[in-house]
């Protein structure tokens, strides 16, 4: 028991060491007879490298001292023989080491990945992408190196230091002791150095960061950046990057290479002692020169892997930084998950139904206040408002990307509160404000409807979406590259793409968000028609901006400030005259009283 308590109190002080111990405890297991095979030509390398050393004794000796003319023979043989072993062994520790690594790292990235798919909206608002993509990319790869560092440290290194310590012990004792002057040195540096690198690393990870952000903007963002002439911003921003990279790269370089400075320089202080007190002792004593060539040559066979071991904590130190934000990530809990005992929704005729529902994505500033509304089965119901009132929100109320504060949500009575997210988003079909495409064709584009969709479905459905006619005319058609988020296709023409992917998905509950926003008024009046086409029988919530669309609906909800203030049809809410017919006054109509087709957007009631 105090030994644990004593192992738990070092890792609480030396966190690194926690972190390699997790590390090694989680996969372990899975890597054990591997990591077993490796150690083993780790074994072969290290013994082959002190029997080098061992022989330099008979090199010197029966070559050079008895003139033994049969070790003449033997001696290069058994010197041959040893490093062909040698270099053997070092071959198979190092592709079976980098194998078990690289299968490390590519398991972490898909377990990582997967965690994320099943974090919600708020998750990936709280993080910017870039720092998602460095995470994935990366941080495997520094946990990877931990694990590595350790393997042939403990493995090769140590294991080829020890070899070379058995050497010079047997040789010869005292000598052993001299060397180990250097020690305290070594430890003190170690230490001191060990805190610089590790922010030297952080400063690093968060530079690269602002370098893929800076990459990322400007690649997506090309148009504002060159109408704005943003150049000199992004230039700007990209170099305080990049020169940070440089400066923590050169920081960290300074740190190791003093390091290997300092090892030189005290390897230079033990040798001299060594031969100080070997030629002393052949002098006095007239010992053998063979065992002391054989001693130096393994101190000077030494210096590498103690060149080495004495970098480990460096080097560890500045991966776990990168082995930290994984398992920052993999100690999130998962913000997604199924209420205890969620059903399955089942939609009979698709009512929806909000019953006092308060809701802030930041606390205090509450979005919805006691909004309550329902959108009648089967029928069309049109959300109007101000920008801002809350609209979108409600729809993502409604997926389950957030949940309310207070107050209900039901589809056909069923609590969204209890169902659980697959079969709820199953059967909503969403035309988003924000268009989103895929970097694929625009046939993936539809079929993200629906996967297993025919290409005959996807052509009906475009057809449907009035979308067919202008693919066609593409010189790939349907398998034409959208580019990264359709940035090869024109506004109208990704948003009539995204239509046809609802189409697709053929859902009972369709939420519409301002789908003909990109629209000419000619192309929009054929997608009104289609709509009607998609939206008949089905219970269809529409954010209309458009008098067209409004008038379409079977019911109309007026949201303003996180309240439906009023609620009826287009003639009923006339006659009101209340705050929807100010705005449609106001929006729809010139001074002469006729109706102009402007749309509802950014308007003030
Ligand atoms: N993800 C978010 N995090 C924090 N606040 C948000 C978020 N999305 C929206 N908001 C805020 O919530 C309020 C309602 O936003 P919402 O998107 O629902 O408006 P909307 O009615 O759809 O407006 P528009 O007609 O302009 O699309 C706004 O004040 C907005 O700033
Ligand atoms: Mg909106």
């Amino acid at each position: 028991m105090p030994l644990i308590r004593a192992l738990a109190n070092l890792m609480a002080e030396r966190p690194t060491l926690a972190l390699l111990v997790r590390i090694m405890r989680e996969n372990g297991r899975a890597y054990a007879p591997r990591y077993a095979l490796a150690f083993l030509f780790m074994f072969v390398f290290a013994s082959s490298t002190a029997l080098s050393a061992w022989v330099m004794r008979d090199v010197i000796n029966q070559i050079f001292v008895d003139h033994h003319p049969a070790a003449l023979a033997w001696i290069p043989m058994a010197i041959l023989a040893i490093f062909t072993v040698k270099g053997l062994a070092s071959y198979l520790q190092e592709v079976i080491l980098a194998r078990i690594g690289n299968r490390f790292v590519s398991e972490t990235q898909k377990r990582m990945f997967d965690h994320m798919l099943r974090m919600d909206i708020g998750f990936y608002q709280a993080r910017p992408s870039n720092d998602l993509i460095m995470l994935v990319t990366s941080s495997a790869n520094a946990a990877r190196d931990m694990l590595n560092i350790i393997a042939l440290s403990f493995g090769r290194d140590a294991m080829t230091l020890g070899g070379l310590v058995v050497v010079m012990v047997t040789q010869d004792p005292m000598m052993s002791a001299i060397c180990l002057v250097g020690g305290p040195f070594l430890g003190l540096a170690i230490k001191k150095l060990s805190l610089r690198i590790r922010t030297a690393m952080e400063g690093q990870y968060y530079s690269v960061s602002t370098i893929i952000s800076a990459m990322r903007e400007t690649s997506q963002g090309i148009r504002i950046v060159k109408s704005f002439q943003l150049e000199g911003q992004q230039r700007e921003r990209m170099r305080g990057g990049i020169d940070a990279v440089r400066r923590m790269g050169n920081r960290m370089t300074a740190i190791q290479a003093g390091m290997n400075g300092l090892v030189e320089v005290l390897a230079g202080v033990v040798i001299a002692l060594v031969i100080l007190y070997a030629g002393w002792r052949n002098f006095s004593a007239g010992d053998t020169p063979g065992q002391f060539f054989a001693f130096i040559a393994a101190l000077l066979m030494a210096s590498d892997p103690l060149r080495r071991l004495s970098r480990t904590q460096l080097q560890l130190t500045a991966a776990a930084v990168g082995a930290r934000m994984m398992y920052d990530l993999l100690d999130t809990p998962v913000s997604e998950k199924d209420a205890l005992g969620a059903a399955d929704l089942k939609v009979t005729g698709g009512e929806v139904r909000f019953d006092k529902v308060r809701f802030a994505y930041k606390l205090g500033t509450p979005v919805l206040i006691d909004l309550s509304f329902v959108a009648p089965a089967g029928q069309t119901t049109a959300l109007v408002g101000t920008s801002g009132g809350g609209k979108t929100t409600i729809f993502n109320l409604m997926q389950g990307f957030w949940a309310p504060e207070r107050g209900s949500i039901a589809i056909d009575g069923q609590l969204v509160s209890g169902l659980t997210f697959a079969s709820l988003r199953r059967q909503i079909a969403l035309v988003s404000q924000d268009v989103f495409l895929f970097d694929g064709t625009i046939r993936d584009n539809i079929k993200a409807g629906r996967q297993d969709a025919s290409d005959e479905e996807v052509v009906e459905a475009a057809e449907a979406a009035h979308a067919d006619a202008f693919i066609r005319t593409l010189p790939h058609g349907y398998d034409t590259p959208v580019g990264e988020l359709g940035t090869q296709v024109s506004g109208g023409q990704r948003q009539r793409i995204t239509l046809a992917r609802a189409f697709l998905k053929n859902a009972p509950i369709i939420l519409l968000d301002e789908p003909t926003s990109a629209l000419d008024s000619e192309t929009e009046l054929v997608i009104q028609r289609a709509l009607s086409q998609l939206t008949n029988g089905r219970t269809t919530l529409v954010i209309a901006h458009r008098l067209a669309t409004i008038l379409r609906a079977d019911l109309i909800h007026v949201v303003e400030g996180g309240r439906v203030i009023e609620s009826g049809t287009h003639a009923e809410l006339l006659r009101a005259n209340g705050a929807y017919a100010r705005l449609y006054h106001l929006q729809f109509e010139n001074e002469d009283g006729n109706v102009v087709p402007l749309p509802l957007r950014h308007s003030k009631l």
